[in-house]
C-alpha cells in the first residue's frame, strides 16, 4: 500500500493532527480499529489523548444486537457537541452498522453533521476517503457490499499493547445463521495466503509479541474458498495451527477465535493437542441446547454432535478450558426447548459462556419467524440461565485453588501499585502480588481464592526470565 505521509498535514492544514477511534464489538473490530490507525499513523497522524483533543474522529460500530447498535449511536450523540468546539474536526462512523441495509439513512437522519460513513470492505481506501471528507461539502458516503479485489494482503496496524497481538487469517462468514446479521456486514468467506499470515506471525515475534491470537468469523473453516476442501493442495485450519506452532520462534502462547462446531474436526482437535504454544481453551458457541432451535437457527450441527465435539477436546486435552456463546428466547422457544439449553448447560461444565437475549436484526430469516417472546420472557430465562451458568464457573474456579498455572503477566492491575495481573493458557485472568518487572514473564502462579470470572493467586518461585 502506497500512502502519502503528508496526507494528514494537508487534511488538516498542520503537522501531526490526532486521531481518535471509538470500538464497539468483537476483537475483528478491535483488530480494524487498530489497522485504521495503522494506516492513519503513515498518513501523518498521532494517537489523541481522547476525543477532546482529536482532529479526525472515528466510530468503529457494531451491529450484532440492537444494544449495541444503540450503544454506538448513544455515543456519538453524546460527543456531538465537540463539532462546535472543533468546527474542523472530521467525524465519521464505520464499521459494520453501516453495512446493514437502511442504516446509512438512519445515520445520517440521526446525525446529519457526520462528513463521513463507510463500511467494513474498505478501510484501506482511508487515506482518499478522508481527504474527501475534508473537501467535499455532503457527508461522504462509502459502503462496499463485499471487499473487492485490491483489498490488500497485507496492511499496516498500530497495535493495542505489545505481548498480545491479532492476527487476521480470514474474513467474512458462510454460515448464515438465521437470526445473525454477521454475514451482511462482513461478507463471505475470504482466507489470507498461509505464507501471509506466517510472515506476519514472524514479524510479530521479531518485534517482541510473546502471544497472537488467530482471528476469523470462524476459523475452522480457513482454507476451503482458498486450498479447497479435501485432496491434494488442502490446507485447513489445523494446518495452519501446526505450521505457526513450528515456525515462530519467540511467540509463546498461540489462541485462535471465535469457532464453528460444525467445522471443527476431530483431526483439527488432535492437531491443536500436538501443538506445543497452542492454548488449551476453547471458545465453541453452542447457541442452544435444543435439536428443534439449532434447526430453526441453521447451526448445522445437533445437541449429539456438538457434545461428541467436547467430548474429543475432553478425551485429547483433559484441562481444556471450553466457553461458549447462548441465545435465549430465540423465536418460538418453548420452556422444554429452554430447559435442554439448561441441561446441556449443566452436561458441558462450561468455564464461562456470554448469554445473550436474542435480538431481531432486521433482514434476516429469524425476522420473519412467528412466536416472538416478550422481553420480560426473555429477561426471566436469561437470568435462570445466568444463575446456573454462574454456579457452574464459580465451582469450576474453586477446584483450581491450590494448583499452580502458567501466567503471562500483562501489567499491574488497574489502580494497584503491587498487584499484577495475566492469563493462564486457558485464558482465565489470574491476579497477584508483584511489580512492573514481571509484565511480558510467564511465571507459576499458585492459586489461592476463586470467584466467578477471575483468579487471585501468588508467585510460586522467583521467575525466569524468557529471552
Ligand atoms: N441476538 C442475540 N445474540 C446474537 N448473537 C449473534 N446474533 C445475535 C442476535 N441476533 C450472539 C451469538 C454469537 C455472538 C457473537 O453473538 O451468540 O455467537
Ligand atoms: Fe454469525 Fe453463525 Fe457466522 Fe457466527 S457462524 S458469525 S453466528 S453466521
Amino acid at each position: 500500500m502506497q500512502i502519502d505521509p503528508e496526507a494528514g498535514r494537508r487534511i488538516h492544514g498542520k503537522p501531526e493532527p490526532r486521531v481518535h477511534i471509538e470500538t464497539f464489538g468483537c476483537q475483528m473490530n478491535e483488530h480494524d480499529s487498530e489497522i485504521m490507525y495503522g494506516i492513519l499513523a503513515q498518513m501523518g497522524y498521532v494517537k489523541a489523548q481522547g476525543p477532546d483533543d482529536a482532529d479526525l474522529l472515528l466510530f468503529n460500530t457494531c451491529a450484532v444486537r440492537e444494544s449495541a447498535v444503540e450503544h454506538a449511536f448513544g455515543r456519538i450523540g453524546q460527543l456531538k457537541p465537540l463539532k462546535y468546539t472543533n468546527p474542523d474536526l472530521i467525524i465519521g462512523v464505520c464499521g459494520c452498522v453501516p453495512q446493514v441495509e437502511g442504516q446509512v439513512e438512519r445515520i445520517k437522519r440521526m446525525f446529519p453533521y457526520l462528513d463521513l460513513i463507510f463500511g467494513t470492505h474498505n478501510i484501506h481506501r482511508l487515506p482518499e476517503l478522508v481527504e474527501r471528507a475534508r473537501s467535499e461539502r455532503e457527508t461522504v458516503v462509502d459502503v462496499w457490499e463485499s471487499m473487492g479485489d485490491d483489498f490488500p494482503d497485507i496492511l499496516p496496524a498500530a497495535r493495542e499493547g505489545d505481548l498480545k497481538a491479532w492476527v487476521t487469517i480470514m474474513y467474512g462468514c458462510d454460515k448464515h445463521c438465521t437470526y445473525c446479521i454477521v454475514p451482511t456486514t462482513r461478507g463471505k468467506e475470504r482466507s489470507r495466503p498461509y505464507e501471509v499470515i506466517l510472515a506476519e506471525v514472524q514479524e510479530l515475534a521479531r518485534q517482541g509479541f510473546k502471544e497472537i491470537t488467530l482471528l476469523g468469523q470462524n476459523v475452522n473453516a480457513y482454507g476451503k474458498d482458498l486450498y479447497g476442501r479435501h485432496g491434494e493442495g488442502a490446507f485447513d485450519f489445523g494446518d495452519l495451527i501446526e505450521l505457526i506452532d513450528r515456525n515462530s520462534p519467540g511467540i509463546e502462547r498461540i489462541r485462535f477465535t471465535t469457532n464453528h462446531p460444525k467445522d471443527f474436526t476431530r483431526k483439527m482437535v488432535e492437531q491443536i493437542a500436538r501443538a506445543e504454544k497452542v492454548c488449551e481453551w476453547f471458545h465453541l458457541p453452542v447457541q442452544s441446547g435444543s435439536d428443534s432451535v439449532l434447526r430453526r437457527m441453521k447451526r448445522s450441527y445437533n445437541r449429539k454432535q456438538y457434545l461428541r465435539l467436547v467430548g474429543w477436546i475432553r478425551e485429547l486435552i483433559p484441562d481444556a478450558v471450553i466457553t461458549t456463546d447462548i441465545i435465549v428466547g430465540f423465536p418460538g422457544e418453548t420452556e422444554e426447548e429452554f430447559q435442554e439449553t439448561l441441561s446441556l448447560v449443566e452436561e458441558v461444565q462450561y468455564d464461562a459462556a456470554f448469554m445473550f437475549m436474542y435480538s431481531e436484526r432486521a433482514g434476516t430469516p429469524a425476522a420473519q419467524m412467528e412466536d416472538r417472546l416478550s422481553v420480560p420472557e426473555k429477561k426471566e430465562r436469561l437470568q435462570r440461565l445466568m444463575e446456573v451458568q454462574n454456579r457452574i464457573a464459580r465451582a469450576k474456579n474453586e477446584a483450581r485453588v491450590g494448583k499452580v498455572y502458567d501466567i503471562l503477566v500483562e501489567g499491574l492491575d488497574k489502580g494497584k501499585p503491587d498487584v499484577v495481573f495475566g492469563r493462564t493458557r486457558g485464558n482465565i485472568l489470574v491476579t497477584f502480588p508483584g511489580d512492573e518487572s514481571l509484565r511480558g514473564r510467564i511465571v507459576p502462579v499458585r492459586i489461592t481464592r476463586a470467584g466467578t470470572w477471575t483468579l487471585e493467586g501468588e508467585l510460586v518461585e522467583s521467575p525466569v526470565t524468557l529471552a
